[in-house]
Parts: C-alpha cells; structure tokens; sequence
C-alpha cells in the first residue's frame, strides 16, 4: 500500500497554546481520510501545515512521498486545495474566474477556456457561468471554489470543511462531486463538523480533540468502541433527553434502567438502539450527552 500522505508526531503552538500535540495519520493513495473535530481543534492548522503554508513546530509529514518541510515546491505540485473560507473573486463571473486560474497555472488561452468549460460543466456550474459569483448561493460559490480548487490535476485534494454552511441539497450535491473525485483515483483529505459527512463520504474517520488523534477507524469500528447498544431517554414534558451507553446485554440495560428509574421524570420514554456517529463523537470527545432545553 502507497501512502499519499504520512504524518507522524506532527506539534504546533501558537504563543503557549499547543494545537498540535503529536498527531499521526496514515491516508493511503484513493483514500477518503476525514478529520472531524468540534470548533478550535485544530483541524485547519493542521491542514495549513501539510499544504505548505504553515511550518509545524516539530515531527514530520509528507505529501505523496515529499516532506512538507524540505521539498514545499514538489509537495505545493501534488495537491489541490480548497480552503474553509473562499477564495473566489466575487465581482468576477465563474468563468472568469476560472479562466483566471487557468491562465495563472500556465496553460493557453486556448487551453484555459478548455478546461473552464470542463470544469463548469462537471460542476453544473454552466448555466449559472456568465454571472457574478457574488450573486451565487452558498452552494454555487463552494463548487466555484471546489472547481477552482482543480484547475491543475493533482493527485491529493485537501477540503476544509467543505459543506459547512451549506443546506441539505446542496451538501449532497457536493458530496457525489467528492465521491466522483474519490472514483477518479484522487486522494481525498477533507475536515468536518458532521459525523453524518464523515459516515457518507470517508474509507477512515480520525477524530481530533485537545491537539490529538483520540480514535480513528471506520465508522463501523468508531461505532463500535461506543458499545452495544444505546438506551435514549426522553420526557416529553420536562423537555429533555439523555443517552447512556451499555454494553447491550440485558443485565447491563437492566441495570442502568433500575438505577436510573427513581430519578427520571414520569413521562420518560424508553428507546434502545444501535449507536450513531453523534454517540462516538460524544463519548470520544467527552461532551455531556444531556440535553435540558428548559
Ligand atoms: N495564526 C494563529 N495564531 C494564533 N492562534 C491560532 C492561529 N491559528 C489558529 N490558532 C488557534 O488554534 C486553535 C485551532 O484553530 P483551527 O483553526 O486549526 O481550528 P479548527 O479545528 O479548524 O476550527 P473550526 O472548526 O472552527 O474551523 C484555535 O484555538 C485558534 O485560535
Ligand atoms: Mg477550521
């Protein structure tokens, strides 16, 4: 197996706070690696660092076989980037903008205004072609962005965040994009805040908290480091909920319920069920998993 990219013991500190304390992380070539960790983890400092444009403070990585550090130029000729805020020309339409990029990557006029019809029609983008990006909705904008992104094929593409913001429609629009770029041999690294992007799209999850990797597997195996099953508790009245973790034999959901029983509101309805990404990332990152909206 090829690794596209290789990290090993990776640190950043910013004054006295470390963001990176010692990350490791294997994608090998066509894989969907997905990081998902809560705001401030560290997720786009880490991408900053394994594109090139932040330095790291100590480790290593490497980008389809060239050291970040030592070979920028070879690792920068490897990869696409798609950053988590955009970078497009809004007073541009999405062809000029494309036809910019083109022009600014080397190739011809001729070439240039090749691609750009390639790309817009890849990314629906062709009716919508000749208009200002700044009268795109947020969906429009991300796939100007993403198409941008892949100007010059490469052979690692980096997202950051790539949905964030985005409704329903036009996240899964995007995510049969990167599931197409996934077919067509690219390796994908992405970043997210939604375990359900995280379940749909990648091979292997590593979810960051407090500067580290603290697991990583898919999310088959993520969610079965939770346990058994998980017992939801709701009361409808006191408007309130909570999830417990078991081990899914009857003794241990029968004792968590007798043990809990004296404390719960009248009305509570019992649910048991298989754990979902939200549960792994909660037990994992060690967020409460009450909820008391009154
Ligand atoms: N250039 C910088 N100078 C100082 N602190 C920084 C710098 N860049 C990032 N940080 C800090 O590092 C931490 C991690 O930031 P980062 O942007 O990597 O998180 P993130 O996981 O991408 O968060 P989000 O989901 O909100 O995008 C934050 O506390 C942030 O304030
Ligand atoms: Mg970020």
């Amino acid at each position: 197996m090829k690794l596209a990219i290789e990290v090993k013991g990776l640190r950043k500190s910013f004054g006295g706070q470390t963001v990176l304390g010692g990350v490791d992380i294997s994608v090998a070539e066509g894989e969907i690696y997905a990081l998902l960790g809560p705001n401030g983890a560290g997720k786009t400092t880490l991408i900053n660092i394994l594109t090139t444009l932040v330095p790291a403070d100590g480790g290593s990585a490497r980008i389809a076989g060239y050291d970040v550090a030592s070979e920028g130029g070879k690792v920068k000729q490897s990869i696409s980037l798609t950053g988590q805020f955009a970078a497009v020309d809004e007073m541009l339409t999405a062809e000029e903008n494309l036809r910019m990029m083109c022009r600014l990557s080397g190739m011809t006029a001729a070439e240039s205004k090749r691609r750009t019809e390639e790309l817009l029609r890849r990314f629906d983008l062709s009716g919508a072609a000749r208009k200002r990006v700044k009268t795109f909705s947020g969906g429009m904008r991300r796939r100007v962005d993403l198409a941008i992104s892949l100007v010059a094929s490469r052979p690692v593409l980096f997202l950051d965040e790539p949905t964030t913001g985005l409704d329903t429609v036009s996240r899964r629009a995007l995510w049969d994009i990167i599931a197409e770029l996934k077919a067509s041999g690219m390796t994908i690294f992405l970043t997210t805040q939604y375990l359900e992007e995280a379940d749909q799209l990648a091979d292997r999850i590593g979810v960051v908290n407090g500067g580290r990797i603290v697991a990583e597997g898919t999310a088959a195996e993520l969610k079965a480091r939770v346990g058994g099953e998980v017992i939801e508790l709701t009361s409808e009245r006191e408007q309130w909920s909570r999830t417990v973790a078991t081990t899914g034999s009857v003794q241990d959901i029968g004792r968590v319920l007798n043990a809990l029983a004296p404390t719960l509101p009248p009305d509570t309805q019992v649910t048991i069920r298989r754990p979902s990404m939200d549960d792994v990332f909660i037990a994992l990152t060690h967020q409460t998993s009450e909820v008391s909206v009154s």
